[in-house]
């Protein structure tokens, strides 16, 4: 079995989907490896290390030339694999909710789409899945981000100039990148609040040391929907949530926001007014801008200063964190290869009746076959 490791085109995309670690497992599972030339270049992976690794390293046609497993971060569109040949596989991040041409594109290029991102939260999974690998770094990265912008120290200092006081960090949205956000937050020495819809992530919070700012006495306050997501919450709850956030942001230096629901947009969690409440240096940092942002006027790649409140609305996170982004995202890759790895074959043996198979695969055989994709 061949597969190829493709050179990112997307804009302030550095990441890379395969490494050398990666590539001698793969190897060492009886693949054979093609790079395309340059493709660590963005997360300080030399061509060489490739080759050292056992890899071929050329140019993107004979990268893809044979291949029968395409990796890429971002997934290309099938016009961007010319030469691959029908019944090759793709896995990759394949947003199919947003690019619904490129998934029929797949479909009648014969190409096997596998979307990365759509992998089940299930235990047996959880060493493949992409979200939680980079969204953990994505919440460390928005604390050191927000540290950088913030024109005071985080901790408290006692010195003889007299005393500095604590930032005061909100963190809202408690998942994956919320989570890592409150634990950083706190090494560097902040005072941490946190909430979530999910009344589940309450103890989470404490036992970070951080703590929980909750709405109480309101219907409908579980929030979690299938799969421990969110789900959108009644309007009852949303107005009792802003009063409570509102009286509680006055008084933040540092607001990071996470908050998703699947498949629909970000919800709005802070509002103009609010920002304008909150003192004049102080930074948000809305980790939710590319899914329509948790704040009013962020804006995804910029970073306006709104009633002296900086708004910062990164791009691509974990991209900014290449080099450990790419190493994580390789091993949920390199792990979801190794657990539908036919030795006997030599090759990827995807069981169509899998959960995990299910859960991923959006095309196949020249046709779309995943449920949700189906009903959109
Ligand atoms: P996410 O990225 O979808 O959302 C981030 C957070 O925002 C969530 O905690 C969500 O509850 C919260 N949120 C949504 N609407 C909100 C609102 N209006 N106000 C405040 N907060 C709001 O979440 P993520 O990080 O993907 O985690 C989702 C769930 O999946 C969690 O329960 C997590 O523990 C679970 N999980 C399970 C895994 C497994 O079993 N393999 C792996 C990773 C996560």
């Amino acid at each position: 079995m061949r597969i190829a490791v493709l050179r990112e085109t997307a804009d302030a995309e550095r990441r890379v989907a395969a490494t050398p670690e990666t590539v001698r497992k793969l190897i060492a599972l009886g693949a054979t490896v093609a790079v395309e030339t340059g493709a660590g270049t963005g997360a300080n992976i030399a061509d060489a290390a490739f080759t050292d690794a056992g890899a071929t390293v050329a140019d993107r046609a004979a990268t893809i030339a044979d291949a029968d497993l395409i990796l890429a971060v971002q997934g290309p569109d099938a016009a961007d694999l010319p030469g691959l040949k029908s019944g090759a596989m793709l896995a990759a991040i394949l947003s199919p909710f947003g690019r619904r041409d490129a998934v029929d594109g797949y479909a009648s290029a014969g190409i096997t789409a596998m979307a990365m991102e759509l992998m089940p939260r299930i235990t047996r999974a959880q060493s493949m899945d992409i979200l939680s690998s980079q969204s953990n770094l994505s919440g460390y990265k928005a604390v050191i981000d927000a540290a950088e912008a913030y024109g005071r120290a985080f901790p408290m200092m006692m010195t003889a100039a007299g005393t500095i006081s604590a930032a005061r960090v909100f963190v809202m949205g408690v998942g994956v990148a919320g989570l890592q956000a409150i634990a950083t937050a706190r090494r560097l020495g902040a005072l941490v609040s946190a909430t979530d819809v999910r009344a589940a992530t309450k103890e989470q919070i404490e036992s970070l040391g951080a703590k929980a700012i909750f709405v109480e006495n309101v219907a409908g306050i579980a929030g979690e929907g299938s799969g421990g997501y969110a789900t959108e919450m009644s309007d009852e709850y949303k107005a009792a949530q802003a009063a409570l956030v509102s009286s509680h942001i006055a008084k933040q230096d540092i607001v990071i926001t996470t908050a998703l629901i699947p498949g629909r947009p970000a919800p709005r969690l802070v509002s103009d007014a609010q920002i304008a409440s909150m003192r004049a240096g102080s930074v948000i940092v809305d980790l939710a801008v590319e899914a329509g942002g948790n704040v009013e006027g962020a804006v995804a790649g910029a970073a306006p200063v709104i009633h002296g409140v900086k708004v910062i609305g990164h791009r691509n996170m974990p991209s900014r964190l290449a080099a450990d982004a790419s190493a994580l995202y390789a091993r949920n890759l390199y792990n979801f290869i190794a657990a539908f790895w036919d030795k006997d074959a030599g090759g990827l043996k995807l069981a169509d009746d899998d959960e995990i198979v299910k859960g991923v695969t959006l095309t196949r055989g020249g046709a779309l076959v995943h449920e949700r994709l189906a009903a959109a």
